[in-house]
């Protein structure tokens, strides 16, 4: 087939790069390629530590995505670290809320282990004042500007500005190309535009020779951080805030502040650290938080988009169903972006 991909972000050039493997003519159009919320995402891996109440299909599928995430990587030439994330509560109503997301793991069969003050610190000694927490032994992490380097350094891209081409409605007549796959993440073009909600995250980058063993994912009076390393470097990545808004992702004194207080106090050797960058880009939400991966009800045009916080975890996954769904019309029912019409219709 020949196939027009808009957007070169990690789900956009993951699904090229799978197209392109299964001998398909590709060619993938973006303006800043790589610059989206994949350049933001910390890259965590993570299915258990984000899984939330009823949330079965979005770990259903991050599972399946982590199950393919090492060949993934390894084809790339990315490293994985596979070192497990450590959840942190700084006080008592902390712990309560992870002892609340250890019976939620229990209730999916997945394993966790509860930690004492004093085992949480045997594994990740440079955390301050911590009452308790537990340890998720398959929740990894990976660096997504790695990813997206290596995977522009396998798809060519054009490029374009996606607006000017992608109004698929028009384009589709367009005989050159017997599919178009939109992933232009939380800025998807008209008639899809509503389909998306902008969540903004603000998210840092510092470098030090002391940050943590692992993913640490604390709560800190009520305020959640995390703090990812990066495999065989000095970057460790502080995020994130979350905010419904309408408007450009920007970073906010507000938004720096709360991430730094709140990781400061887990890990207090992050004070000596320096300084890299603030940035914020918008996540893709859905109404109902799962991705759009599908038909999109306009001919001819296949979604891969919405991706909300998982984008880096599900990337993997998304280009298989947008490869199947383009070969022989498979379809995750859960994931098919017409749920939302058939909901209008129905109401
Ligand atoms: N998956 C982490 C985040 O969206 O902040």
């Amino acid at each position: 087939m020949k196939v027009r991909v808009l957007g070169a972000g990690v789900i956009g050039l993951a699904s090229a790069a799978e197209l392109l493997r299964r001998g398909h003519d590709v060619t993938v159009i973006d303006p800043s390629p790589g610059s989206g919320a994949s350049y933001a995402a910390a890259g965590m891996l993570c299915p258990a530590g984000e899984l939330w109440h009823g949330e079965d299909d979005l770990w259903r599928l991050g599972r399946a995505s982590a199950a393919l995430w090492p060949a993934f990587a390894a084809d790339l030439g990315v490293p994985l670290h596979r070192t497990g994330t450590v959840l942190a509560a700084a006080d008592a109503a902390d712990l309560q809320e992870v002892d609340r997301q250890l019976a939620l793991l229990a209730s999916a069969g997945i394993t966790a282990e509860s930690l004492s003050r004093r085992e949480l610190m045997a594994r990740e000694p440079g955390l301050g004042r911590v009452v308790g927490g537990a340890y998720l032994p398959d929740d990894h992490s990976v660096d997504p500007r790695a990813v997206v380097a290596a995977l522009l350094a396998r798809v060519p891209v054009t490029r374009s500005a996606v607006a000017d081409m992608a109004d698929p409605a028009r384009d589709m007549a367009d005989p050159a190309y017997d599919a178009t796959v939109v992933a232009t993440g939380a800025t998807l073009p008209e008639p899809f535009a509503q389909l998306v909600r902008p969540v903004r995250g603000e998210i840092l980058r510092v470098r030090t020779d002391d940050g943590p063993r692992q993913v640490v994912r604390g709560l800190v009076h009520g305020e959640s951080v995390y703090v990812v390393p990066r495999a065989g470097s000095t970057e460790v990545v502080i995020g994130a805030t979350s905010e419904e808004h309408d408007g450009e992702a920007e970073v906010t004194v507000e938004g720096v502040h709360r991430l730094l207080d709140a990781a400061r106090e887990l890990l207090p050797s992050l004070d000596r650290a320096t300084f890299v960058e603030a940035i914020a880009r918008n996540r893709p939400g859905t109404r109902d938080n799962l991705p759009l991966v599908g038909p999109s009800g306009v001919d001819g045009v296949v979604l891969a988009a919405g991706h909300y916080r998982h984008g880096v975890l599900l990337a993997p996954l998304t280009a298989r169903l947008v490869a199947d769904h383009l070969e022989t019309g498979a379809i995750d029912a859960a994931l098919d972006p017409r749920r939302f019409a058939r909901e209008g219709a129905n109401a």
